[in-house]
């Protein structure tokens, strides 16, 4: 335990994080400093599927998560004994996959008689940008964009986000992930998509921009992944000449016009929530948060709208543990969990818990 509650830097917090498919463990201490952040990617075991296999996912946290707990504590130079309490991220997620991180931190805190902290992942995602600027950073509007999730809160705390618009198919991530599988590009495809585009004319090909013009704050990526296919691979039943071969200079062609087109549409959505909300500050976290057009995207708007756009850095964009330090928020208003709390798979669509 803490040698002085006044000092903040001996409190100590461990966090577990195991929504999907990363296993990943952090020691943070009170002044939001990241004594530790040890992630273990499953990245290869999926990728020949394409996406990540639930089953396989939680066999694979099971054999890493004590080991990662284990990596992540000595590292920080921390006993267990040295811990003020456990967070864990218990929603949204794979319910097998969060299960694993919830049943470790819940025998943790029970050992050790330390409270257990439930922490959610999207607030987590956003958390990351206040940890990077050092400062309270709402309210603000927040952007979350992953392989599972694409919304958009207004934010009023940290454990305050209403959401305001979301994906109504596939998430940004997805859409990535899936057109990367297209253009034979690998997984996770976001990267290797970013990557490709950079040699790319990102006016080559029309693609749909949805809801572009509209007043919701909504997303919709499948028309965008169905345009890119039918430019791959031809539209099923047409009599029309089968597409040109796949070339290096067509696949970065593909891969800068399907990236734009996301951009496009991300960018204008967090222009329109900002104005909506009536807040200047805009937060961006999660995997797709690391591709550079949309940072290029969201700098531009920082400068025409005179909006602070604070992106997650890039090690605390993709899943992570350290993000999970918005726990210490929560501790600091005792709301702490019950041994017997469950996982909740789904996105909770409601603001303070
Ligand atoms: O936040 P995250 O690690 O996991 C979820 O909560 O889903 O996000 C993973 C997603 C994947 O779909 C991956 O392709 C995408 O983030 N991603 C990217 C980039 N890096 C990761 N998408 C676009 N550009 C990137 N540079
Ligand atoms: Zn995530």
């Amino acid at each position: 335990m803490a040698d002085s509650p006044a000092d903040t830097t001996t409190e100590l917090l461990l966090a577990i994080e195991s929504s999907c498919d990363e296993t990943a463990a952090a020691v943070v201490d009170r002044d939001l400093n990241v004594l530790s952040n040890v992630v273990a990617s499953q990245a290869q075991l999926h990728e020949r599927f394409g996406g990540v296999v639930p089953e396989i996912a939680s066999r694979a946290h099971l054999r890493a998560v004590l080991p990662v707990i284990d990596e992540a504590l000595s590292k920080a130079d921390c006993r267990p004994t040295d811990l003020t309490a456990i967070a864990v991220v218990t929603q949204p997620g794979l319910v097998g996959s969060l299960l694993v991180g919830l049943t470790a931190a819940k025998t943790l805190a029970a050992v050790l008689k330390i409270p257990l902290i439930a922490v959610n992942h999207i607030e987590a995602h956003l958390y990351a940008c206040r940890m990077a600027a050092g400062f309270d950073v709402f309210p603000a509007v927040g952007l979350v964009v992953s392989g599972g999730h694409s919304n958009l809160y207004h934010c009023k705390a940290a454990t305050d986000c209403e959401l305001v618009g979301s994906t109504i198919d596939d998430a940004a991530g997805e859409a990535f992930d899936k057109v990367a599988q297209m253009l034979g590009l690998g997984y996770p495809g976001g990267p290797a998509i970013d990557v490709a585009a950079r040699n790319g004319n990102p006016k080559a090909f029309k693609f749909p921009r949805t809801f572009l013009r509209e007043e919701r704050l909504d997303f919709s990526f499948s028309g965008l992944k169905t345009a890119v296919l039918y430019e791959v691979n031809g539209i099923p039943g047409s009599h029309s000449a089968p597409p040109p071969e796949l070339t290096e200079q067509r696949i970065a062609d593909v891969a800068a016009s399907f990236q734009q087109a996301v951009v496009d549409v991300l960018v204008a959505k967090c222009r329109q929530a900002a104005r909506q909300c009536g807040v200047k500050r805009l937060l961006v976290g999660g995997g797709v948060a690391a591709n550079s057009q949309l940072r290029q995207g969201l700098d531009e708007l920082q400068r025409e709208e005179g909006i602070e756009v604070i992106a997650a850095p890039m090690e605390y964009c993709t899943d992570n543990a350290a993000m999970a330090a918005i726990a210490w928020e929560l501790y600091g208003e005792s709301r702490f969990a019950a041994l017997d709390v469950d996982v909740t798979p789904g996105l909770v669509r409601r603001g303070r818990r």
